[in-house]
């Protein structure tokens, strides 16, 4: 079984962000999404896997990742000229596929289920032509939808249909065999300009493949926008942060709940309520974190209070009574101006500088 991880496209919603990085390196609880995809797929014993880029930010992506060796596995970069579609990016990649059966994920996709009990069912379950994993939503329009019958089986899907047949969306994770291509190869760019791979498997069924899909019970979490981002923080922090502390910590500093300090880090005369992760070589002075709240590497807050906010790489805050709610890029300053507020909203990109009023 291959992996085939889908990290090129254009990653329009999460604009500032994105228009000086890749959508799948924004970091929840301080590891880019694209970490935990990867996790995902090496415990399912998935570690030759081919990694979809775009000619935008696959340097940053291949510089991030690497060959594979820091996961345990070995990663083939795939160069997509344009985001054609999921279809499309499954043809490019199959000299790199051949005739081995792959799961296919989304790169932008957090989920808190495992995937290795399906991994190892696809491969044994030899009368299957493609698996895929759905999750109920309150908005099914903005996904794939799987329209089943009364006894849970697929019997239909569309592409972001403006009458849903169910509230089932398509989870970013499917299972596929070298069926799919001539599927794919029968289909023509859907309305958006997309090869779509619902139309794909839509056309595998036709030729008589069985699809066979199943509910994650877990939650999912996209990171399209800032609000999904902080949930996504908040559901990784409450699930899966290990307490631990790597970095210097003073006796005037106190620390309560799940923190985690990475090496480098200083606090000085601060108080950390968990969950929060503290970055390398960060520097925390005079000032209050969290709960909810992840820091990035280098980041320094100096006598001002953080909570429920992502503040990634080399950003500063000095001097602002509340920060709350937000999602600050890297190398953001925000300092207080001529007047003061008690609270801010932000949503900043990277390079930023935030001038405040100082009352
Ligand atoms: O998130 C789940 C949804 O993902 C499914 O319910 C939909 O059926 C599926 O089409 C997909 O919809 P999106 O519109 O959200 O896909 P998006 O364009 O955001 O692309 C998903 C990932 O694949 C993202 O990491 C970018 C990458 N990608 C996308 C395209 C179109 C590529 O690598 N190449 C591409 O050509």
């Amino acid at each position: 079984m291959k992996g085939l991880v889908l990290a090129g496209g254009a990653g329009t919603r999460l604009r500032p962000l994105t228009y000086t990085g890749a959508k799948q390196l924004v970091p929840v609880a301080n590891r880019p999404v694209l970490f935990y995809v990867i996790d995902n797929l090496v415990d399912a014993g998935v570690t030759d896997i081919g990694i979809i880029i775009s000619p935008e930010t696959g340097a940053e992506i291949q510089a991030t990742l690497g060959d594979g060796s820091l996961f345990g596995a070995n990663f083939t970069y795939i160069p997509q000229d344009q985001p054609k579609g999921l279809a499309h990016a499954v043809m490019i990649a199959k000299p790199y596929l051949g005739t081995d059966d792959f799961v296919m994920y989304l790169g932008d996709n957090l989920v808190g289920s495992k995937i290795r009990n399906a991994v190892s069912d696809f491969t044994l379950r030899r009368d299957t032509s493609a698996f895929l994993m759905l999750k109920e939503v309150a908005n099914p329009t903005s996904f794939g939808v799987a329209e089943l019958n009364d006894k849970g089986e697929l019997i239909g899907l569309a592409e972001k249909p403006k009458v849903p047949k169910s509230n089932f969306a398509l989870v970013g994770i499917y299972m596929f065999r070298s069926s799919i291509f001539d599927a794919i190869g029968r289909i023509t760019p859907s309305p958006r300009g997309e090869l779509e791979i619902t139309d794909a498997i839509t056309k595998l069924m036709e030729l008589g493949g069985r699809v066979d899909c199943a509910r994650i019970e877990s939650w999912w979490l996209d990171t399209g926008k800032k609000d999904d981002l902080l949930l996504a923080n908040d559901t990784l922090m409450d699930d899966w942060l290990v307490a631990a502390n790597h970095g210097a910590v003073d006796g005037a500093s106190k620390i309560s709940g799940r923190v985690r300090i990475e090496e480098g880090a200083r606090i000085e005369r601060s108080t950390i309520r968990g969950p929060v992760v503290i970055g390398r070589n960060a520097r925390i002075v005079d000032a209050t974190i969290g709960p909810f709240t992840a820091i990035g590497d280098e980041v320094v807050v100096e006598r001002s209070s953080v909570q429920h906010s992502v503040i990634m790489t080399a950003s500063s805050i000095i001097d602002i009574a509340l920060v709350e709610d937000s999602l600050i890029g890297k190398r953001v300053c925000v300092r207080p101006g001529a007047a003061r507020r008690a609270s801010l909203s932000l949503m900043v990109g990277d390079d930023c500088v935030v001038e405040l009023s100082s009352h």
